[in-house]
């Protein structure tokens, strides 16, 4: 392992107010985006897709790093450069997902475990050799009105993942480590505030018993939310207050980012709400982005999987980007929409 480089690929994917793009859909997730805008998911067309989003002139001024899925990994731009490289040369830093997706956790219905440990090592090698230089592993954590999430399940996914952390950091990948509790529900923000403690706490508890290097790894965290169907809705200024003060008590300033998912929140909130975080003040680690959806929603619903809609598309997608580049700034303002 070698420390200085994992720092350094850390820091540089969240310098200068940028964040990162998460291309990294499996092929069942991809299908759903595709079927929401009658496209086929053919590997022709999920190539051509991410073509259109890597090559859009002007990203790398906002996107420091890109998470691709497998398949990606081993496609080529339409003149044969591998998009690795392709991403490279831009002055993008290429990441990898590397878990198999969550599955139910045995004994305790209604929650799930990332699985995908076993040859982790070989494929995170395999991975370094195509020209990755980070990873992605997602641990997905439900509340319900009830009785979940578990202490159990906590404590389950946040030693894979920590277990993960240190594979990709022996190997020479900056881990990514994104404990993502779930916006579904009816909870309330108080009781999102209070599980993602407890998560971010067990899963510092774990990479500190696995010799993680923190200064060489990104946090990818949920931001501090009501449920989706919790009646009762917060502010801007709300949830990036909540937010801020859940992080600052549980995530150690060793940390070089924070790279939020969106976890369905629409683009504009997702972009409102990581703005409003920047604006209270500074922060000791980057406050960025690692969105999904809200930096491809808009760019799907512009492109509908024809060629005559590509630049339209890509104009989108670079105005997301700038916007979210903003926010990370603190200098987004709704008006610039
Ligand atoms: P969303 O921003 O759509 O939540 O996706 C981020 C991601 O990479 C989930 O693992």
């Amino acid at each position: 392992m070698n420390q200085d480089e994992l720092k350094m690929v850390a820091q540089a994917i969240v310098a200068d107010s940028k964040g990162i793009l998460a291309a990294d859909e499996s092929n069942p997730t991809i299908k759903d985006r595709f079927d929401g805008i009658g496209v086929k998911s053919t590997e022709e067309n999920r190539r051509r897709y991410r073509e259109i989003l890597f090559s859009t002139e002007g990203i790398e001024q906002y996107i420091g790093g890109v998470i691709l899925f497998h398949e990606t990994l081993h496609q080529t731009t339409r003149d044969g450069t591998p998009f690795a490289q392709f991403l490279s040369n831009r002055g993008i830093v290429p990441g990898i997902k590397v878990d198999e997706g969550s599955k139910a956790l045995a004994m305790y219905p209604g929650e799930r475990i990332t699985e995908g440990l076993d040859g982790l090592r070989e494929r995170l090698l395999e991975y370094k050799r195509t020209g990755a230089k980070f990873a992605k592993w997602r641990s997905v954590i439900e509340i319900n009105e009830r009785d979940l999430p578990t202490r159990f399940a906590i404590r389950a996914n946040a030693h894979a993942l920590a277990r993960y952390a240190a594979l990709c950091q022996e190997v020479g990948l900056v881990p990514i480590v994104e404990p993502e509790v779930l916006m579904d529900g009816i909870h309330d923000i108080e009781r999102c505030e209070k599980v993602t403690s407890i998560v971010l706490e067990e899963v510092f508890s774990e990479l500190d018993a696995h010799r993680v290097l923190l200064e060489g790894m990104l946090l990818k965290p949920n931001m501090i939310v009501p449920g989706m169907k919790c009646p009762r809705r917060e502010s801007v200024l709300r949830v990036a207050e909540a937010t801020m003060r859940c992080l600052l008590r549980h995530v150690p300033t060793a940390v070089p980012g924070i790279v939020f998912l969106s976890g369905g929140q629409t683009a504009d909130d997702a972009t409102e709400h990581l703005n409003a975080m920047n604006h209270l003040g500074t922060h000791p680690w980057s406050v960025s982005f690692s969105f999904g959806r809200a930096l491809q929603a808009p760019v799907l619903a512009v492109w509908k999987g024809k060629e005559a809609n590509v630049a339209a598309a890509q104009k989108a997608f670079l105005q997301r980007c700038k916007f979210n580049g903003l926010a990370c700034a603190g200098k987004y303002h709704r008006e610039l929409v």
